[in-house]
């Protein structure tokens, strides 16, 4: 049985399925993964400062204003759409039960239309005042220019987004650890685990089966029922038409 079939054929099985992804998943909306080999953390910064050390509490603590900069340059992509791997997981979940977990910040899942979506690292469609709490969205960012303020108190507007140093919430650690010991199979894609303790959390999944959908190979030490070297959208566009109704 070819792979695809294969993959379609799991799916159809499923009754409870998780997908876990990463940045991967949005490379095919034109946003740039991490760690690839034209990934973020591959470029030379523009701020003379290591991007990964930018995307740090501590750097957005002490060089607020070109945290900003940076955030509104590289992390906001304004233009990205949803690709046909978003879209198929939105069209699956109108015929399964799936939870997406969610490394990224792009709210690309939400926007295709999936409900149940665990963003482990927040979003940047969320942000507040550190002072008094106010919600902002994303266009309050975006409209800004260097460090944005809140109009009501005048304290800083924080992205909602976990940056490194700082703890994910227990609330949506603890809604994925139900999912996936729920679930009884779990698609990864997407990403290169390589960030603790999101990477950790797919150690909470007990079913056997699990299949890894990713460009490069990933370290995982769990048994894998089927691994799709390949790109996401590309395999769940030719997925789409062998799931049941
Ligand atoms: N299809 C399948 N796999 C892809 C695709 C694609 N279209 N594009 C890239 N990949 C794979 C790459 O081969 C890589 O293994 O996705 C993986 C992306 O890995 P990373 O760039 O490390 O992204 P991610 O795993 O999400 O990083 C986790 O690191 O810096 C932090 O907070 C940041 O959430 C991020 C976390």
């Amino acid at each position: 049985m070819d792979l695809i079939t294969s993959l379609s054929d799991l799916i159809n099985r499923a009754h409870h399925i998780v997908f876990f992804g990463g940045a991967g998943v949005s490379t095919e909306s034109g946003i740039p993964d991490f760690r690839s080999q034209n990934g973020l953390y591959s470029l030379k910064s523009k701020y003379g400062v290591p991007y990964e050390v930018m995307l740090s509490h501590s750097y957005f603590e002490s060089n607020t204003a070109t945290f900003f900069a940076f955030y509104r340059d590289l992390m906001i992509n304004e233009n990205a759409v949803p690709n046909s791997a978003h879209l198929f997981l939105a069209h699956l979940a109108e015929k399964k039960d799936v939870t997406i977990i969610t490394q990224n910040i792009d709210g690309l899942h939400q926007m295709a239309g999936s409900r149940k979506v665990i963003e482990l690292h927040g979003s940047i469609q969320r942000n507040h005042c550190v002072k008094c709490g106010k919600s902002f969205p994303l266009s309050a960012i975006i409209a800004s220019h260097g460090i944005p303020f809140c109009d009501q108190c005048g304290g800083v507007i924080k992205p909602d987004v976990v940056l490194y140093e700082e703890p994910l919430s227990d609330v949506i650690i603890t809604r994925a650890l139900i999912a996936l010991q729920a679930a009884d199979l779990l698609i990864i894609a997407g990403t290169s685990l390589n960030v603790y303790p999101a990477s950790s959390l797919i150690n909470y999944f007990f079913g056997n089966n699990i299949v890894v959908i990713n460009k490069d190979d990933i370290p995982i030490n769990k048994p894998i029922k089927l691994k799709i070297n390949g790109k996401i959208g590309e395999v769940f566009s030719r997925v789409e038409s062998l799931i049941k109704p």
